[in-house]
């Protein structure tokens, strides 16, 4: 069923001074909204904005006479196709699970045959409280669906779970991106970029071909969905994108430090990298002397920094790159499993093919299913990818499964 008339209720939460700007959002996908207040959301947010910004007279008592009479509380929960609770207080989720209606809203909410989505917001500790866990619990289970909370700065001084979604992903969750610049909106995206050097001696390294072309091209894409983007870089000859955080590496090691330096509250991890898979077991301090006519230097594994992030307790979304010469499926899928990843976009490298070139093509697998590229631009590949992983990304984080949205700006 097409969505376009809303019940937005609010209840009493500081993420509350934020739904102006969801109202916006939903009015701007072409929905219809209604917005219904709870006495203490009115502490925080005031009907008059939200009448502004919602082009009808906000809701806010069921004994209000003037406006049952122009629209009856048992007529407006037949007129809305979706009730959305944003933020949905602990004392609300409470009101809802127990099936009270002391209130307009909670009345609503029970006299309703229209699907319920709330999106929580409360201090971490009250989140993980058993009796909210239990509220939560019975909600989902009655099909209530919950987009999040997030995890972040709360207004309460604290960081952990229980922000309020933000409302471009909440609007986004229940009726679609609006434009393309909205698909990532509130996400922090994470991309590992360029060759590593390790070094051999002061003057010498092992690198390869990386010219990170595709790595700053999907930097580039993200930033243009709307996402927070850091890039991990090794040593490359590209101009960052606009809007792109960037940390430059040079081995990787120093490439892991970074991950893991800026890894907190990322969503999506896209690995482009071409890290150095071996460095040199020592590296001499002064310049090899050219002598013997052979010579071998003992090289050791690098640490895996794709795997290290994919092994993380509730990581990010993480998406490998795999780079063959040949068995391009077999070798992907193996990476897919062996790495643990929710993706892997598997390109030809070689002759011609794949590094430092402005064209790639690409096959994408994950459990469930594979999509191809052929060839176009790195910019026009990355865009492409981009929107196949928000959209994989949005189903797992849908689904329960991984993925956390990522709260943006003063916390809530
Ligand atoms: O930079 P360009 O010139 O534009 O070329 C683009 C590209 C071919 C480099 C890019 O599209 C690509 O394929 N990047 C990954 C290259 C690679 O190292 O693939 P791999 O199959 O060896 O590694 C598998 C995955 O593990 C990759 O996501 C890699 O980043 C990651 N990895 C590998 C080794 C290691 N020590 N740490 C890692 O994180």
């Amino acid at each position: 069923m097409a969505v376009s008339k809303i019940i937005l209720g609010v209840t009493g939460g500081i993420a509350a001074y934020k739904t102006p700007d969801l109202v916006r959002r939903l009015r701007e996908r072409g929905a219809e909204v209604q917005v219904v207040m709870t006495r203490s959301a009115a502490e925080f947010v005031t009907a008059t904005s939200l009448q502004a910004v919602s082009g009808r007279p906000v809701r806010e008592n069921l004994w209000d006479s003037e406006a049952e009479s122009a629209m009856g509380h048992i007529e407006l929960a037949r007129w809305a196709d979706l009730v959305l609770i944003a933020p949905a207080t602990a004392e609300f989720m409470s009101r809802l699970a127990s099936g009270g209606a002391p209130d307009l809203l909670a009345t609503l909410c029970l006299a309703t045959e229209a699907p319920l989505v709330i999106a929580p917001a409360m201090n971490r500790v009250m989140w993980k409280n058993p009796a909210v866990q239990a509220n939560r619990q019975v909600l989902e289970a009655r099909g209530v669906r919950l987009l999040g909370p997030d995890s972040g700065n709360q207004a309460c001084g604290e960081v952990g779970e229980g922000r309020m979604f933000e409302p471009a992903a909440i609007a986004a969750a229940v009726l679609g991106p609006a434009t393309a610049g909205e698909l990532l909106a509130g996400r922090k995206v994470m991309i590992t970029a360029g060759p590593t050097r390790e070094a051999i001696d002061p003057v010498r390294f092992i690198s390869n071909r990386s010219s990170g072309k595709m790595a700053f091209a999907l930097a580039e894409a993200a930033v243009a969905a709307g996402a927070e983007v850091v890039l991990i870089s090794g040593p490359v000859d590209l101009a960052t994108p606009a809007g792109v955080r960037r940390v430059d590496v040079e081995s990787a090691e120093e490439m892991l430090e970074a991950t893991h330096a800026e890894i907190a509250g990322t969503d999506i991890f896209i690995g482009a990298a071409a890290v150095a898979d071996y460095g040199a077991a020592a590296v001499e301090q002064h310049k090899i002397k050219k002598s013997a006519a052979k010579m071998s230097i003992d090289l050791v594994r690098t640490p895996d920094i794709l795997t290290s992030v994919a092994q993380l307790d509730d990581g990010p979304f993480t998406v490998g790159f795999a780079a063959e010469t040949r068995n391009l499926e077999k070798y992907a899928r193996s990476k897919l499993e062996k790495k643990n990843l929710d993706m892997i976009v598997a390109n030809e490298v070689g002759r011609d093919r794949g590094f430092d070139r402005d064209d790639n093509a690409a096959e994408v697998f994950w459990a469930g299913g594979q999509q191809s590229f052929p060839t176009m631009s790195k910019k026009d590949l990355a865009v492409a990818l981009l929107k196949l992983v928000a959209d994989r990304f949005r189903d797992s984080s849908e689904s329960g499964k991984r993925g956390k949205l990522h709260a943006v700006g003063s916390g809530d």
